[in-house]
This record gives structure tokens, C-alpha cells and sequence, in this order.
């Protein structure tokens, strides 16, 4: 889906962006250039970065432990 029409950007290309490293929405603007133009698409693209980054993290702590611990 578009996030942000004016750039382009699309949600699927903010995921990637955060699990290529960008650890905000201000790294996923500055390298996507997500909200850059019209501003409409930020309030749903900080959305999309604060849903991406908590399912990261989540993600991250289920691999802190071993498989069987987790499956319980
Ligand atoms: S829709 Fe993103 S800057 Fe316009």
C-alpha cells in the first residue's frame, strides 16, 4: 500500500528501511524521503515505523531464547 503518494514510498519499503537499520521515522524519512513534500502521509508513515519497530523487537527478544523455550 502507499504511504506516500508525493514519493512514492509504500509501507512495504518502510519495513525494509527498519530492518535495514533505520531505527526511527527520521532515518526512514532521510532515507526514503518519506513526508518530505506535502507532510500529509507522516501522522500514517510514523504509524507504519512504530509498528515495524515493536514487531523488530519483538521479533529480536523471541530469538533471545531457544526455540523449545518459546513454543511452551
Ligand atoms: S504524501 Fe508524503 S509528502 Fe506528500
Amino acid at each position: 500500500m502507499y504511504v506516500c503518494l508525493c514519493q512514492g514510498v509504500t509501507d512495504g519499503q518502510i519495513r525494509d528501511a527498519i530492518y535495514e537499520g533505520c531505527c526511527s521515522y527520521r532515518d526512514v524519512r532521510e532515507s526514503l524521503g518519506v513526508g518530505t513534500q506535502c507532510g500529509k502521509c507522516a501522522c500514517l508513515a510514523k504509524q507504519v515505523v512504530r509498528e515495524t519497530l515493536t514487531e523488530a523487537q519483538s521479533m529480536q527478544s523471541a530469538l533471545a531464547y531457544p526455540a523449545g523455550f518459546v513454543a511452551a
